[in-house]
């Protein structure tokens, strides 16, 4: 899947929209604790990166994780620069880009994918707990927040968003079951 976007400078930006492949652990365990550090750490302790990103740093737990989740990414330049998780029930888990590529659109193509994919799977609603960081990338893409959310990481408390974005006509207030997992 092909995706053309100006950069913020106006020039083209090219990316390439793939499934994970066996070897792309490295670069996706980089991004996960870069993007903590570099990009989140705006809006997080450095106590709180180091919980957050300290569950991430085992290489063959990497592997592990993406053979059974089989991320989306996009390649730039030939190389990963953001990786997103779908789960078949509509759950987006982790949404990383490499800092390197931040704000030139890298997410947000993927983003589209996502959705797109989500769809053909006849899933009728996207939920995600979001980081402050990425709350208004959520907002920009059509998420809206459910409650505040506090989980703690090896004793390390955090603050995220529980949010959601519908891709069929909502249910009407009142009529929301407990199948919808908040
Ligand atoms: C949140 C995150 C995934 C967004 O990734 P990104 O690739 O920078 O996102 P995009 O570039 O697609 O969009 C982000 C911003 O760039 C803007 N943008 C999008 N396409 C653009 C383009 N072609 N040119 C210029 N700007 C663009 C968007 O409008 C948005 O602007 P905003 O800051 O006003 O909201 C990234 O910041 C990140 O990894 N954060 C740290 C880790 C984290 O918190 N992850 C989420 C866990 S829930």
């Amino acid at each position: 899947m092909e995706f053309m976007t100006p950069d913020r400078a106006g020039s083209p930006f090219a990316g390439t929209i793939r499934r994970y492949q066996p070897g792309d652990e490295a670069a996706i365990a980089r991004i996960y604790r870069s993007a903590i550090h570099e990009l989140a750490c705006a809006d997080y302790t450095r106590e709180q990166c180091e919980a957050w990103s300290g569950r991430g740093t085992n290489p063959d737990g990497w592997r592990e994780r993406c053979e059974r989740k089989r991320p989306l990414v996009n390649e730039v330049e030939g190389r990963v620069a953001g990786f997103m998780e779908l789960d078949p029930d509509g759950h987006i888990d982790c949404t990383f880009v490499d800092p390197v590529y931040a704000g030139k659109g890298v997410m947000s193509a993927l983003m589209e994918a996502v959705k797109a994919e989500a769809g053909g799977l006849g899933v009728d609603r996207l939920h995600a707990e979001v980081s402050i960081t990425a709350l208004p990338f959520f907002k920009r893409h059509g998420f809206t927040v459910l409650r505040e959310n506090l989980v703690n990481i090896r004793g390390v408390e955090l603050t995220n968003f529980i949010m959601e974005c519908w891709l069929r006509e909502p249910p009407a207030a009142g009529q929301r079951t407990d199948a919808i997992a908040l």
